[in-house]
């Protein structure tokens, strides 16, 4: 297998830039159950903005809709999503899913790797049977699984595919070493082989838990900063000249994995007879930062209903992604306060906007509508922003509420309220 057929499923953030990365070296097929993504990614778009229209165009992906197009692949890269149920619970609905459409065209020595966060033990207890169920093949012996963690960031250009350290995990030493081979090949930042596949599973939930924790502490101090009457920010600038302090930011959590990933450690936790509680209490402080913000900006706005105008609806700066964005917490709570809410978002895309949420975005920025400016994300188009745009886009008197600290170096003009953390 020195170079093996690969086949991707689920072309979304995670498996459309690996699937092209890959495609650079082995002859890859990326299969997605959307034949509308399917569709757009052929005529050369990529809504997610993470592969550029020239390296989709010129890449040697094949891509497909249909399920036999990956019949006598080698190896299988499952990347689809994992979501959490309506009370977080760990939804692996798509992941069977995809095994069973795996499972149909599986071949004998066949390796599937699955990249999805999952909480260890997915991949052999759950997965594995789920891909014996419908290949009547037995794992171990007729084919082989692996597991290999996805670490890139949307938007984030430094932390690609192609830079990042890979864990690569599989079920016996030779399955490593074959995907250690095929990883190490796409990627320039070195190849970590894990001890087991459920190392592999617990580090990557560790990850991500570990940011969520992080940033639940800052958004603490921050409500105890409120209280105090001082800005986090200032006290996170003394404290970070300390050498061991760490530099994270007080703020919303939402997205696909920060947000969500805590609650599969969670779950596995209570498998094995543990209540989580530093997990669970980040997760509760971070869900409840939407209404601490609203609340805080309802004060600063003495209550009066308002015209407010928020800048960013999408879970970070700088993408279109909209899932599980927490700024929808804060628009909901103020509106329910009695104010008139108005979003803009320089990133999403309206329709997607208004399909997952019933929120229609403000197409342009008009002077002088608004009582209230929140800086909620912070988008380039925002946070360049100079004092006197910010000055014009509210009324006389105004409050500039910036959430993201994104305007803290700009002095504004004189009867301009200002917010922040
Ligand atoms: N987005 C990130 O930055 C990121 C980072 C690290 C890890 N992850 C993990 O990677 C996984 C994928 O996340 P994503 O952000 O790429 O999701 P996504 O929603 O962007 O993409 C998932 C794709 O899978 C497709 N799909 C769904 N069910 C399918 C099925 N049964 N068969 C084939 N295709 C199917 C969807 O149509 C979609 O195109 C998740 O487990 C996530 O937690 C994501």
């Amino acid at each position: 297998m020195s170079h093996p057929r690969i086949a991707v499923i689920g072309l979304g953030y995670v498996g459309l830039p690996l699937a092209v990365a890959v495609a650079r070296y082995f002859p890859t097929v990326g299969f997605d159950i959307d034949p509308g993504r399917i569709a757009e990614l052929r005529r050369g778009e990529d809504r997610t903005g993470e592969v550029p229209a020239a390296d989709l165009r010129q890449s040697a992906l094949e891509l497909s809709a249909e399920a036999e197009a990956m019949r006598g692949a080698e190896v299988f890269i499952v990347t689809v999503p994992t979501p959490v149920t309506a009370d977080n619970q760990p939804d692996l609905g798509p992941l069977m899913a995809a095994c069973r459409t795996v499972g149909a065209v599986l071949g004998k020595g066949a390796v599937v790797v699955f990249e999805s966060t999952v909480y260890p033990g997915v991949t052999e207890d759950i997965c594995g049977p789920a891909l014996e169920q419908v290949s009547s093949l037995t794992a171990g012996r007729d084919f082989f699984l692996g597991y290999s963690p996805e670490r890139i960031n949307p938007g984030d250009r430094e932390h690609g595919v192609e830079h990042i350290v890979k864990v690569v995990a599989g079920q016996t030493p030779a399955v490593t070493d074959r995907l250690a081979q095929v990883y190490g090949t796409v990627t320039r930042g070195g190849v970590h082989r894990a001890a087991s596949i459920r190392v592999a599973e617990a580090a990557k939930a560790i990850e991500n838990a570990q940011r969520d924790i992080n940033i639940a502490f800052i958004n603490e101090v921050s409500m105890i900063c409120r209280g105090l009457g001082i800005s986090v920010h200032d006290v996170l600038d003394t404290a970070g000249t300390k050498w061991n302090f760490l530099p994270f930011k007080p703020g919303l959590v939402g997205g696909h994995c920060i947000g969500v990933d805590p609650f599969y450690l969670a779950e596995c936790a209570r498998a094995v007879g543990h209540h989580p509680e530093i997990i669970l209490a980040g997760r509760r402080i971070n869900d409840g930062m939407g209404q601490f913000v609203a609340d805080a900006i309802h004060q600063a706005l003495d209550g009066r209903p308002s015209d407010i105008l928020v800048l960013g609806l999408t879970f970070k700066e700088n993408v279109p992604d909209l899932r599980n964005t927490k700024v929808v917490d804060v628009v909901a709570r103020l509106s329910g306060l009695g104010h008139r809410v108005s979003v803009h978002d320089a990133c999403a895309d309206p329709a997607a906007a208004l399909a997952a949420y019933g929120l229609a975005l403000t197409p342009d920025l008009v002077d002088g509508r608004a009582d209230c400016l929140l800086g909620a994300v912070a988008h380039r188009a925002y946070a360049d922003l100079p004092a006197d745009r910010l000055a014009a886009l509210v009324r006389p008197g105004g409050l500039i509420a910036d959430l993201k600290g994104m305007w803290r170096g700009l002095v504004l003009p004189d009867g301009l309220r200002r917010w922040q953390l």
